[in-house]
């Protein structure tokens, strides 16, 4: 079965409940693909400055793993990349 990747699958379980909760009151809501999209250079620039996720949730905060994958992740959402993932939305 091939895997399927898309802003879903490969993006949004980084981002838990609560930490959009969190982020929803710093106005950016991370389960919105088109905000998320729009705003990924930052997004990756926070967590690669280990400003984001900050401590606040009880799965607290990234240990280097995860931002290493999360950093691994394409430098920008480009539509090209999302067609070749297959993801549209
Ligand atoms: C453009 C990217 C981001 C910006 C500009 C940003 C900015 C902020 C700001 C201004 C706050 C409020 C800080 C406060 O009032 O103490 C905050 C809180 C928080 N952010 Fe972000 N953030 C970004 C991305 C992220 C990401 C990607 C995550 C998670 C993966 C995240 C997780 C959190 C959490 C958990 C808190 C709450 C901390 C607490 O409980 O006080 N943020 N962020």
């Amino acid at each position: 079965m091939a895997l399927v990747m898309s802003f879903d699958t490969v993006i949004r379980p980084y981002f838990t409940p609560c930490y959009r909760v969190h982020m929803i009151h710093g106005n950016l809501d991370l389960w919105d693909y088109d905000k998320v999209k729009q705003e990924w250079q930052a997004i990756h620039d926070v967590v690669q400055s280990k400003k984001m996720p900050r401590a606040g949730c009880a799965e607290g905060v990234w240990c280097y793993i995860d931002e290493i994958l999360f950093e691994s992740l394409p430098g920008s959402l480009t539509d090209e990349w999302c067609g070749v993932l297959g993801a549209t939305a």
